[in-house]
């Protein structure tokens, strides 16, 4: 049977837009498309997991409109387990996205049904939590969830993974503990560490900063640069294999579920951030989001162009 992944976090309706460049303050743009895509950072990770080999089990909220059932079903469809997805009153999670020609975006989210995953509701799921290997959290939660989650997962004895995105800025000071893999971009670590991050340099000093305020081990990913690992003991960097990018959308989830699958699946750290790697990569090829996240027969087949 293969290993279990739990993730607790959002479920968003991403509204794509597809213009030549992000637009400036007070600007409007013609854009090219436009396509109403199954996002949100927790569902993307969790099927980025189940098609990346591991069974999943999802714990977040969807509203009670038509992007609640749509989001719902999207997760069914890649055969993970939805029993602590609730349905409140109201509207889902939304993201607004742009795309440009770069393949960069900008993303504002509101948090919808979202907001509605408070501790006393993920309390009720806390068998889910007992049956995981690995459980994964980001920060489209409530903070007192993630918060909560995190602390029940180390308590339980799983191994815990935060993807503290978005992130602007710093995480409670009691989280770090509970923390095996900390996994920020380098907007992230530099918003946890106050630090600046822009370099391989600069993103070693903030890892042992995040290091030294308790996190176990860090993984920031440095998008086209790769990312970088540390444990406190030594930093590693591994550069990202080089693909033609469509869409950066979702490529950090993909990344941090392709990463936990392989891990919940007993492989190394460094061949769970190499696989990780990959699956990110082939993410960035495709537009959207979870259209966008490769299964693993499509990583197995990858061969650096
Ligand atoms: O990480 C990408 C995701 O961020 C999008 O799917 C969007 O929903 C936002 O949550």
């Amino acid at each position: 049977m293969s290993a279990k992944v739990v993730v607790i976090g959002s479920l968003n309706m991403d509204l794509v837009t597809r213009a030549p460049r992000l637009p400036r303050g007070g600007e409007t743009l013609i854009g090219q498309s436009f396509a109403t895509v199954s996002g949100g950072k927790g569902a993307n990770q969790a099927v980025a997991a189940a098609r990346l080999g591991a069974q999943v089990s999802m714990v977040g909220c969807v509203g009670s409109d038509a992007y609640g059932e749509e989001l719902r079903g999207a997760l069914l469809a890649e055969q993970i387990d939805c029993q602590a997805v609730s349905t409140v009153d109201g509207s889902s999670g939304v993201a607004l996205i742009v795309v440009d020609d770069n393949s960069q975006n900008a993303i504002v989210i509101v948090a919808g049904a979202n907001g509605a995953l408070t501790p006393a509701l993920l309390g009720c799921f806390d068998s889910v939590l007992q049956a995981a290997d690995v459980i994964i959290c980001q920060l489209e939660v409530p903070d007192a969830t993630v918060g909560h989650a995190l602390k029940r997962g180390r308590e339980l004895g799983k191994t815990v993974i935060l993807n503290p995105a978005p992130a602007s800025r710093p995480l409670p000071a009691d989280w770090y503990s509970s923390i095996h893999y900390l996994i920020p971009n380098e907007s992230e670590a530099a918003a946890l560490s106050g630090l600046p991050v822009d370099s391989r340099e600069t993103a070693e000093i903030a890892a042992a900063r995040l290091i030294e305020m308790g996190a176990g081990k860090v993984i920031i990913t440095l998008g086209a640069q790769g990312s970088l690992f540390a444990d406190g003991a030594r930093f590693e960097h591994f550069p990202a294999p080089t693909v033609k990018a469509v869409d950066t959308t979702a490529a950090g989830d993909t990344f941090v579920g392709g990463f936990a699958a392989a891990l919940a699946d007993g492989k190394s750290e460094v061949e769970a951030i190499r696989f990780g790697q990959v699956a990110a990569a082939l993410s960035v090829t495709r537009a959207g989001a979870q259209p966008s996240i490769p299964t693993l027969s499509d990583v197995q087949a990858f061969k650096t162009p």
